[in-house]
């Protein structure tokens, strides 16, 4: 969400600049790949672009990917509207096999909606190894609403809201509309588990699928970050794997208290057991922070 970053860009101004650590002369860094969220590409210069550059400066010759899904900056942006969201993984699949940089494995940084569709590309695509998936204002138990969009974008927004209120769950809407594959109605559980094209299927509602869960245990870290004052994603539990309790919607339940992690469905149970579930909490807005935070709190992990 561009209108957002702009602000990080503001309160640390001196990001393009800072000297990272030094590292000896072999260049033994692990690539990442980073999807952006909803409204954004993935080489808009004050967002996505200003995160490659930031962590390229912190730690020297780190391949950075930065997805772009279509032939062009603008196709990128629609695609992330409106492009199927089982398709965008399926090509971000075949363009990390493809990519001779990433044989040995990487990293993978997700951005708002782009962390769901990242933890799909771990579920469904075990080669080249992601090793830790970062997920920043993710929505792991999807949304249920649309409280506010991103500035530029904020007409596509009122004609998304209205088509997800007259019928998420039509196939006409949920294969063309990127956020009704992510809407999670816990007032119509049925219907959400029964048409939900992606998130019901890479959550295990409708079958377990062994090799999902074989394939995301194979992580080495799975970090997901939630912003406290978030004004964006309802309800914010989702960013830690919360959600609503079934059948209404207003009391939420953590991943912990959900069958998802008491059935240990999709494997979280027992990544969480081996402390492989981090759980980081920052004040701001949805994908606001500081530099500071940044390099503190998620650097490391991207070592
Ligand atoms: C380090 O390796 C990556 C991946 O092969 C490459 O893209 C990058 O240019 C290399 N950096 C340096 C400084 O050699
Ligand atoms: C399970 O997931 C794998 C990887 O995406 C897929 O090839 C397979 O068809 C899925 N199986 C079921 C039963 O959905």
């Amino acid at each position: 969400m561009a209108a957002s970053l702009i602000s990080f860009l503001l309160v640390a101004p001196v990001l393009l600049t800072a000297a990272g650590p030094v590292h000896g002369s072999s260049n033994d860094t692990v690539p990442l790949v980073i999807w952006h969220g909803m409204g954004d590409s993935c080489c808009n210069p004050v967002s996505m672009g200003a995160i490659k550059k930031m962590i390229e400066g912190e730690i020297p010759g780190i391949y950075v990917l930065s997805l772009m899904i279509g032939k062009n900056v603008i196709e990128d942006t629609e695609n992330g509207f409106f492009m199927d969201v089982n398709q965008q993984v399926s090509m971000v699949c075949s363009q990390l096999a493809q990519d001779p940089k990433l044989k040995a494995g990487y990293n993978a940084m997700g951005f708002s909606q782009g962390a769901q569709f990242l933890r799909a590309v771990a579920q469904r695509c075990p080669s080249p190894p992601m090793k830790k998936l970062i997920s920043v204002g993710g929505q792991h138990q999807g949304v249920y609403g649309l409280p506010r969009c991103p500035g530029e974008s904020s007409h596509i927004c009122d004609i998304i809201r209205k088509a997800l209120n007259s019928g998420a769950y039509t196939d006409m809407v949920q294969k063309h509309l990127v956020q009704a594959q992510y809407w999670h109605d816990p007032l119509n559980d049925d219907l959400y588990k029964k048409h939900s094209l992606f998130l019901a299927d890479i959550n295990q509602e409708r079958v377990i699928n062994e090799t999902y869960k074989k394939n995301l245990q194979q992580l080495e870290k799975f970090v997901m970050v939630k912003f406290l004052q978030d004004t964006v994603v309802d309800p914010v539990d989702t960013e830690w794997f919360g959600f609503l309790k079934t059948g209404q919607a207003k009391e939420t339940e953590t991943l912990q208290q959900s069958v998802l992690y008491t059935e240990d469905r999709l494997g979280l149970a027992a990544m969480d057991k081996a402390g492989k579930l981090v759980f980081l909490a920052t004040e701001g807005d949805h994908l606001q922070f500081t530099k500071e935070w940044f390099d503190k709190n998620l650097l490391p992990f991207l070592h």
